[in-house]
């Protein structure tokens, strides 16, 4: 059976000197206390809430638990995992790593919060080779939200945590979305709201030269470059697709990932005009009767719009009589719309849209992260400019 336990993640406050967190309410200081025991306890991953997603933890030096965590989600065993700690004191102490000078100003800037870094694996490690599946180096990070940081520290353990989805749908940004994914495979689930970012955290590796941006996440390919010294200058952008027997150097590139049931039609550099509308419906219609789509339903069509289109296609489509149209806009801002992307994919497979229409963002700043989520998730990309 699985439970859904509330937290209250403003009932937890950090005393950042014992790196223990002082909690105000009785209910999130009880289930906190649990979960954390079953991690110590048994081999029972957790489901806890992050300011990236949702993650499914286990400690990172016990491997039966670990393996846990891939049978749970049904991952492939080949992808490594990242590890949380509740503070670099903690790093340093339980997996005895020093922390290469090059991170420094990075982790001055954005510890506590979504970046993740690699660091060599340590020579008679502790770290269960489940989490690093044969990678030189591991990836860690110190999540800001206080659920998580409070429950990592009560356990005192590194938890490995990939995100709380079953594997290939999108990563989970609610306690619900975890509970649907994964109910009857874990016993715990920690419900402390929604996740402020909504994408995963960035993970950079600072140990090559030029250092690689492997994935963009929470902290921004700018912000990288304006917080890093010198050899951050010169960050380089990991390439987006690795080959089937190559290891993956970066989350995602070798696998299927955050889709949706339903196909997903990526517009790009499409506006509101009449001209660029009428291409959309044609090409909506094309595809509808290309897809599978029950025989005697009239499709659904889902739009995610963003910056440019408006109500105006949900009409057109309309005005096609055979199609039923759900129109949502997931937000303006690049905050907005990473916060909003993978609740919408989901609220439209329950809505039960045949096809879904996102409209893509220019990739800078937080863009680059959504749009490297929405090409992964994307079956068919329609680029305006390309036409
Ligand atoms: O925001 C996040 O990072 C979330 C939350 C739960 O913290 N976690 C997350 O984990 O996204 P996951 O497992 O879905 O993504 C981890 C990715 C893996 O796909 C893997 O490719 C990459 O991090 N990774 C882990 N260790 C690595 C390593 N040593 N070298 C390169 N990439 C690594
Ligand atoms: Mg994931």
């Amino acid at each position: 059976m699985t439970r859904v336990l509330k937290v209250n993640p403003k009932a937890i406050v950090f005393n950042e000197s014992s790196g223990l967190p002082q909690i105000s309410d009785p209910q999130t200081e009880q289930a906190l206390n649990e979960a954390a025991k079953v991690l110590k306890t048994t081999n029972d991953p957790v489901a806890f809430p992050t300011e990236t997603v949702y993650g499914l933890g286990a400690s990172a030096l016990n491997t039966d638990a670990v393996l846990n965590i891939y049978k749970a989600k049904n991952r492939p065993a080949d992808n490594p995992l990242i590890l949380h700690v509740s503070s670099r004191s903690q790093l340093e102490r339980i997996l005895k790593v020093k922390i290469p000078p090059i991170y420094l100003p990075l982790l001055d800037k954005f510890w506590p919060g979504p970046l993740t870094i690699l660091l060599p694996v340590p020579t008679n490690t502790n770290i269960s080779s489940a989490c690093t599946v044969g990678q030189s180096t591991f990836a860690v990070r110190l999540p800001s939200n206080p659920v998580a940081r409070a429950l990592i520290a009560i356990s005192d353990l590194p938890l490995a945590a990939p995100s709380a989805n079953r594997s290939t749908r999108p990563s989970p940004t609610q306690a619900q979305h975890v509970y649907h994914d994964l109910e009857g495979k874990i016993s715990i689930i920690l419900d402390g709201g929604a996740s402020d970012v909504g994408v995963e955290s960035t993970v950079v590796d600072g140990l090559s030269n030029p250092p690689v941006l492997l994935r963009p996440g929470g902290v921004s390919f700018e912000d990288i470059i304006a917080a890093g010294k010198e050899p951050w200058k010169n960050l380089v952008v990991a390439k987006a697709n690795t080959g089937k027997n190559e290891i993956a150097r970066a989350p995602g590139m070798k696998y299927k990932h955050y889709s949706p049931t339903a196909p997903v039609l990526l517009f790009e550099n499409y506006t509101n005009n009449e001209q660029d509308i009428k291409s959309i419906v044609k090409i909506v219609k094309d595809v509808a009767e290309n897809t599978h789509i029950k025989e005697g339903t009239t499709p659904t069509i889902g739009i995610l719009r963003t910056r440019r289109i408006g109500t105006q296609l949900a009409t057109a489509l309309k005005s096609v009589h055979e199609f039923t149209v759900i129109d949502k806009c997931i937000g303006s801002s690049g905050a907005e719309i990473s916060h909003n992307l993978f609740a919408s994919f989901r609220d439209m497979d329950i809505a039960q849209a045949d096809l879904i229409l996102i409209e893509g963002i220019s990739e800078t700043e937080e863009g680059l992260a959504v749009m490297n989520r929405v090409s992964k998730a994307a079956s068919h990309t329609f680029n305006k400019n390309l036409i």
